[in-house]
């Protein structure tokens, strides 16, 4: 079994994440790299891809790695989210991501909050758009903390035992 965290992150957050996932995959051989920087995806058996969600989605950057992955491809979504875990403007973006994978076998998602950055959340308060994230994202400063990088490493342990078995 060969795993690759392949992932995307402006600020940090979700770095953070891969990090904790690509530290809980043991018995395996194992890879971590910026998405863009991936390459001969066909070598791995499960591939961890993590993104920051961006305006309710997945980066583009992420989604076009999404889409080239080899056919069959088993893999897992991370993202880390300003708004609180579980809420439609952080689920929303595992559904794209899960719609853009219909030729792989998804094994799992995880989300973490991640922290934005007041200046960020003030001017995003005053658009329309982005108003229901933004007003829930105030309190995930400090986000990712400890506990959620516990949570990442239960849910890569989680993935392995299944993808080994399926
Ligand atoms: C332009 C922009 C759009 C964002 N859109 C959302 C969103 O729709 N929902 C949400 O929960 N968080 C949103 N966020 C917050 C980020 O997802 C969050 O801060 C994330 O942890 C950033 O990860 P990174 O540090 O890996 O880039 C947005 C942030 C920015 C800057």
């Amino acid at each position: 079994m060969k795993a690759l965290v392949a992932y995307y992150s402006d600020t940090g957050n979700t770095k953070k994440v891969a990090n904790a996932i690509y530290d809980a995959i043991e018995e395996s051989e194992k890879e971590i790299c910026l998405a863009e920087a991936a390459s001969n995806l066909s070598e791995y058996d499960l591939i961890f891809c993590g993104f920051p969600v961006q305006s309710m989605g997945l980066p583009a950057k992420m989604g076009t790695f999404v889409k080239g992955l080899p056919e069959g491809m088993k893999v897992a979504f991370f993202a880390t989210h300003g708004s609180l875990r579980g809420g439609v403007p952080a689920i929303t973006a595992f559904y794209s991501a899960i719609g853009l994978a219909k030729d792989l076998k998804v094994m799992g998602t995880f989300g973490s909050r991640g922290v934005v950055k007041q200046g960020i959340i003030d001017a995003l308060l005053k658009k329309a758009t982005h108003r229901d994230w933004a007003l829930e994202a105030q309190s995930a400063v400090g986000h990712p903390d400890e506990a959620d990088l516990e949570d990442a490493k239960v849910f890569a342990a989680a993935v392995m035992t299944k993808a080994g078995e399926k």
